[in-house]
């Protein structure tokens, strides 16, 4: 049987799935329930029903692809590198296209863009790129290198750290390892402005490691069902392993802003009620076929075809990251780590 949660993110997902009928015609079935699947008290019957609180749009809707990019204009830098994770339930939601294309119009905004490959199973940046860099991430977990030796100039004027693609031994980290990560991205601190990390999909403590030790977590899902589903199970977990995260949900190839703003609604109440939390609204990009296209020509989509829709969406994605980015930042990078350590141990 069911339990009252389930049932709402059933009716979640279902109402999700309806819009969602365009593009993938009924197809979608509900993932099995998970252990990680929380058995909750039940949810007032009228929750969906109600207007929910959301805060203000942070953009006006993607416009058209016809209409101009939006002049950019640098904001003054901030004292240190805001971290920021990108990260998602499900694989294939867009988080490496969206971390790098995030990472160019950043930079093209005038900052210090470090993108941290960090998906240890299936890093693909250095594609998405058209690089071919000489070492990575997993020289830096063999201790062979340091994080700023293996960074390489990237398309756009952003730096890269080439993540381990196909390493399957470093799939699963031992803690030691992600510490000298994460302590080695301290260093890094000071050079940049913003650092991206493309965290890899799930729950994993990988993927957890680097999420809790950033200043912002973007959770990027599509409306698709699974996806929205296992989103929920990120920010649960790492909610219930850090309380002040500042997540944000960004949603990936919709149809047009409402549906994005529907399914973050849905998504935002069922957090709001059970694990008493409201994700902010990073916004939405527009579902293009210029972004598949770009990649099989391995330039970030952005640069390929500044105008269109997913780009533009991109242009303004980077304004609001960026207008985050002049704002001060919490407790520092090791702070968090050391928590972050003294959790696992306890
Ligand atoms: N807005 C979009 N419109 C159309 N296609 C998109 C969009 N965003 C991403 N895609 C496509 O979705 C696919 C998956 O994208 P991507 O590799 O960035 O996902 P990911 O979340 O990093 O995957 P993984 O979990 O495997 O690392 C790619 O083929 C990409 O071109
Ligand atoms: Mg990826």
């Amino acid at each position: 049987m069911l339990t009252d949660q389930a049932q709402m993110l059933r009716r979640l997902v279902t109402e999700a799935a309806e819009q969602q009928a365009w593009r993938t015609a009924g197809q979608e079935t509900l993932r099995p329930a998970s252990a990680d699947r929380p058995e909750l008290p039940p949810p007032p019957e009228s929750l969906l029903n109600r207007p929910t609180t959301v805060s203000p749009p942070l953009a006006s809707p993607c416009p058209g692809a016809d209409d101009a990019p939006p002049v950019i204009a640098p904001n003054p830098p901030s004292p240190r590198a805001r971290i920021i994770a990108v990260t998602s339930g499900k694989g294939g939601v867009g988080k490496s296209s969206i971390s790098v294309n995030l990472a160019v119009r950043l930079s093209q905004l005038g900052r210090r863009v470090i993108l941290l490959d960090a998906d240890l199973g299936t890093a693909n940046a250095d594609v998405l790129c058209n690089l071919t860099p000489a070492a990575g991430l997993a020289h830096v977990v063999a201790g062979r290198r340091t994080l700023s030796q293996v960074t390489v100039q990237a398309p756009g004027g952003f730096k890269l750290i080439p993540g381990a693609s196909g390493l399957a031994a470093i799939a699963a980290l031992t803690e030691a390892e992600r510490g000298r990560i994460l302590t080695d991205l301290r260093r890094l601190d000071e050079q940049a402005d913003v650092i991206l990390i493309d965290t890899g999909a799930g729950v994993g403590p990988n993927v957890l490691s680097f999420m809790l030790a950033a200043d912002q977590q973007l959770v990027v899902t599509t409306p698709e069902p699974t996806a929205l589903t296992d989103a929920y199970a990120v920010i649960k977990t790492a909610s219930r392993r850090r309380a002040d995260l500042d997540i944000r949900v960004l949603m990936n190839m919709v149809r047009d802003p409402e549906e994005a703003r529907s399914v973050y609604q849905r998504l935002e109440a069922v957090c709001r009620r059970f694990l008493h939390l409201s994700p902010g609204y990073a916004g939405h990009v527009l579902h293009d076929p210029r972004v598949p296209a770009a990649v099989r020509k391995r330039i970030p989509f952005v640069l390929d075809n500044p105008r269109s829709q997913a780009s533009i969406c991109l242009t303004q994605l980077a304004h609001r990251m960026d207008r985050h980015a002049a704002e001060p930042v919490g407790a520092g990078l090791w702070h968090r780590m050391t928590a972050w350590l003294v959790d696992r141990r306890g």
